[in-house]
């Protein structure tokens, strides 16, 4: 694209002020400006003046959930179809860790995070010794495949080089990247967060299959045989991947996707609850939970959104392919936001500044016909580290970890 042809497209968007430092610049980053905005999807940034009335709910109802009970009672038989299914090469995981973690306040990738206390316990080495119980268990490796973003990947790459995949094959481990989205102020202009480069954030959780495609990912998966993939968030330290009993219990009720969940701390508390939208299972985020949301009862009288998703999801792949050309809403996302100020100085707000564009892994879910939400024990599976103290936090993660018998 020459600049004749960038000035037109950002016209068409009313952002031209992204070449107002064209003109300083050398020729490398001319031709690397040139390039990003060749590469970058205005319409989405568009999207915020509409915010208020972009992603508009359909008709809320409770869906069933596996409860512990029942879990309990058929444990032996779903965990010998999972374990079946990870010994034959069909269970693959994901770890999604393209995200910016910018509560918790580090420039490096969250899962280098280090939550010790007598020793080194990094987040993801974490991760790999909850994968590598289910290794031991099953006898056979599960591929993992990494997602990581522009702003994190080499960082990412060298850590688990670095620390030698905390004894994981690094055979079965694969970096992928996810897709950048711009970032702007409230009135939509896009900020720039150099004289040659437009501010961009990940662009949400939601396109990782989509990146997986691009990156020839799926391929080998094909390849291998990988039937379903266990998406799961890096921030969770005590999540169970790859469960062989979550696994069998999806495959047992052939569900398109199994999504664990655990018995909410209270009705609005900030998790989203596993429901049914329009009659198709669906999550309906904290945010959108009204007052009667809130108060409603089941039949036989209990809470009926009772249970939150803890981003882990097992999906069936073919069912993946079948739903991967369609749209996923767009989530517009207040965030700090790096940029220049009016002196072309680079700054880094302490306070949220404008927006970001994010697709969320929860909005597949409402895209496949079946979901099984399987409940597990909340202080046993469910570690956030979003803050550093506080809710969801390094202190609270903690604590749960000493409850669990890790040592820190
Ligand atoms: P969060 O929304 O909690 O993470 O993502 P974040 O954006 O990293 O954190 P904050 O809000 O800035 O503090 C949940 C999971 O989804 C991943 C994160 O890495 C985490 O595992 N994620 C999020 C991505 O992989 N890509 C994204 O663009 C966003």
């Amino acid at each position: 694209m020459n600049y004749q042809e960038a000035y037109e497209k950002l016209e068409k968007y009313g952002q031209t002020h992204v070449l107002q430092y064209y003109e300083e610049l050398d020729g490398a980053q001319k031709e690397e400006l040139l390039a990003q905005i060749a590469q970058t999807d205005f319409d989405v940034v568009s999207l915020c003046k509409k915010k208020e009335t972009l992603n508009p709910r359909g008709k809320i109802e409770p869906i069933g959930v596996m409860e512990l009970p029942e879990i309990e009672a058929n444990k032996e038989t779903y965990t010998k179809i999972g374990l079946d299914a990870i010994k034959a090469g069909k269970v693959g995981a994901v770890l999604l860790a393209g995200g910016m973690g910018t509560r918790l306040g580090s420039d490096a990738p969250k899962g280098v995070y280090n939550i010790g206390l007598t020793k080194d316990v990094f987040i993801f080495q974490r991760l790999i010794e909850n994968l590598m119980d289910v290794v031991d268990q099953a006898g056979a490796w599960v591929p993992l495949y990494v997602m990581t973003s522009d702003k994190n990947h080499d960082a990412t790459v060298s850590f688990f080089k670095e620390k030698n995949y905390f004894g994981y094959n690094a055979d079965y481990v694969t970096f992928f990247m996810q897709d950048m989205a711009p970032a702007c102020d409230y009135e939509g202009k896009v900020y720039l967060e150099a004289k040659h480069k437009m501010s961009t954030s990940p662009n949400g959780n939601g396109g990782w299959f989509l990146s997986m495609m691009k990156w020839g990912v799926t391929d080998k998966i094909r390849q291998a045989g990988v039937e379903w993939l266990n998406v799961f968030a890096v921030d969770n330290v005590l999540q169970r991947i790859a469960d062989p009993c979550f696994v069998g219990a999806t495959i047992a009720k052939d569900c398109a996707v199994g999504a664990k969940v655990v018995a909410k701390t209270a009705p609005d508390e900030k998790v989203g609850a596993m429901c049914l939208e329009d009659g198709r299972p669906s999550i309906v985020e904290y945010y959108d939970m009204t007052p009667e949301l809130m108060e409603a009862k089941t039949k036989d009288g209990k809470p009926a959104y009772h249970f939150g998703v803890i981003l882990n999801y097992l999906f069936r792949v073919k069912d993946l392919e079948e739903i991967v050309a369609r749209k996923l809403p767009l989530h517009i996302v207040e965030k700090k936001i790096p940029c220049l100020d009016e002196k072309g100085e680079p700054v880094k707000p302490e306070e949220p500044n404008g927006y970001k564009f994010e697709q969320l892994v929860l909005d597949m879910i409402h895209e496949l016909d079946s979901c099984l939400p399987y409940e597990v024990v909340r202080n046993k599976e469910f570690a956030p580290i979003k803050n550093k103290t506080g809710i969801d936090s390094v202190e609270s993660a903690r604590e749960l970890c000493k409850e669990n018998g890790i040592e820190l």
